[in-house]
This record gives C-alpha cells, sequence and structure tokens, in this order.
C-alpha cells in the first residue's frame, strides 16, 4: 500500500480532473518515499518543485472551466487553491534556504490538505460541470 491511494470515492465526475488528482498523488507518493528513505535534499527538492509546479498546473486547469463554465462557487474555490499556492511556495522557499526540515510533515500536509479539498470542494463542481456536458 502507498503512502497516498486514490479512491473512487475522490472522483469529481471529470475524468481530466481524476487524471490529474491521480498524477498529484503520485508525485506525492513519490516525495514521501524520497524523505522517508532519507534521501538527500538534491534528490527530494526536485520532487518538491515539480509537485508544486503541477499543483499550478492543475489549479489552473480547474479554473479555467469553472470560470468558462460560470461555476457560482468559483471564488471560494479558487481562494483555496491561491491559499495552498502561497503555503507551498513558502514552504519551497523555506527548503530552497535550507531552513525546513525536509520531513515527512509536509509530505502529510499535503495529503491531507488534498483529501479535504478534493472532498470537500471538487467533488462539488462534477455534477455542476457534468450538467454543463464536462465529462
Ligand atoms: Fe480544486
Amino acid at each position: 500500500m502507498a503512502f497516498f491511494d486514490w479512491k473512487e470515492e475522490y472522483s469529481v465526475g471529470v475524468k481530466r480532473f481524476d487524471d490529474q488528482h491521480k498524477q498529484l498523488i503520485a508525485m506525492l507518493n513519490e516525495l514521501y518515499d524520497a524523505m522517508k528513505g532519507g534521501k538527500a535534499g538534491d534528490v527530494v527538492k526536485p520532487i518538491l518543485i515539480k509537485l508544486v509546479q503541477y499543483t499550478k498546473t492543475h489549479f489552473a486547469a480547474e479554473e479555467q472551466v469553472m470560470k468558462a463554465h460560470g461555476y457560482p462557487d468559483y471564488e471560494a474555490h479558487k481562494k483555496e487553491h491561491d491559499e495552498l499556492a502561497k503555503q507551498a511556495a513558502s514552504l519551497l522557499e523555506q527548503e530552497q534556504q535550507g531552513k525546513a526540515a525536509l520531513s515527512i510533515q509536509i509530505s502529510n500536509f499535503l495529503k491531507q490538505w488534498l483529501m479535504d479539498h478534493i472532498i470537500g470542494k471538487d467533488k462539488k463542481y462534477g455534477p455542476f460541470l457534468n450538467g454543463k456536458g464536462v465529462r
């Protein structure tokens, strides 16, 4: 069993976003494994950078589709994305300055955030977007 397994209950009803969530989860597992294996910062850092970049790409994709279809909860949803992006950027910055002790806590934090966000926010756009023909 991986650190974080995608489950059917995480499905948001839009295939491209389920696929992106699976990709994020795979990257998070890669990060966790590197950290748990006590890999040096020069191994962990590129994984963290890649994860943060992919997260931004994913958020932008969701926001574009929600906005294009006039999703009513767009602003609140985007706000959650922005807050996480800010936290992730700060983590990355601290890490780059050698301040943050790279730890399992980062992986746990990101896992918890992603689970809460998918279930609490992403799953809500599913029926709305499906109604607009987005699947
Ligand atoms: Fe989202």
